[in-house]
């Protein structure tokens, strides 16, 4: 092969596999999630080593200009009747905005501002979903299979966990076959 043609990482559309790169990957657990959910006593109940997503991120340099790429696969699953959903954040760097695609399984991003105003887009295989600068996010898995969505960020947004200590103002269970969103 030509040495000035490099193989770059792969992703598999299908599952959001990524390979061919180094990759760091982040298990968080249902112990890990304490107050996340509305009840609190079901999350009890709940097997604490139960994965409730997996964040693979290749690897790549850091620094001010340079992206990180990454899949969130988020199992399928609820916590009473609330579905599972990633523990949410605003970037540290309030300003730097994040680019989501849906791969497989459904769902739905929850955006929040900093206002407190909150919105649903429903994620789906080919979803393209544009988080603004200073603007929360979360990931909530309403399907019966694991939500894959493909994320672009700054390598220097960085996580604040701490501003949402209160939680987002709208929460999604399931109901009958289909879903409540109820405003907290
Ligand atoms: C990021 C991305 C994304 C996110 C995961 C897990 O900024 O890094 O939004 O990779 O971190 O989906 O979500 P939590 O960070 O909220 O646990
Ligand atoms: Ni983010």
């Amino acid at each position: 092969m030509n040495p000035d043609i490099f193989l770059p990482p792969q992703v598999a559309w299908a599952t959001g596999a990524l390979a061919g790169g180094p990759l760091i990957r982040k298990t968080t657990r249902l112990a890990d999630l304490p107050g996340i959910f509305a009840n609190s006593e079901a999350w009890k109940c709940g097997d604490p080593q139960q994965s409730v997503y997996d964040v693979d991120v290749l690897g790549s340099p850091v620094g001010e200009g340079a992206l990180f790429v990454g899949v969130t696969h988020l199992h399928a699953g609820r916590v009473g009747d609330e579905f599972f959903m990633t523990r949410g954040h605003f970037h540290a760097r309030r300003e730097q905005g994040e680019i989501y695609f849906g791969l497989r399984g459904v769902g739905l991003l929850l955006l929040q501002t900093e206002a407190g105003d909150a919105r649903l887009e429903q994620v789906t295989a080919g979803s393209v979903h544009n988080i603004p600068p200073f603007t929360a996010h979360r990931l909530i898995n309403t399907g019966s299979e694991t939500l894959s969505s493909l994320a672009v960020w700054s390598s220097i947004a960085g996580h604040d966990y701490a501003a949402l200590a209160e939680g987002f103002v709208l929460r999604v269970f399931a109901a009958g076959q289909g879903i409540e969103v109820r405003h907290d």
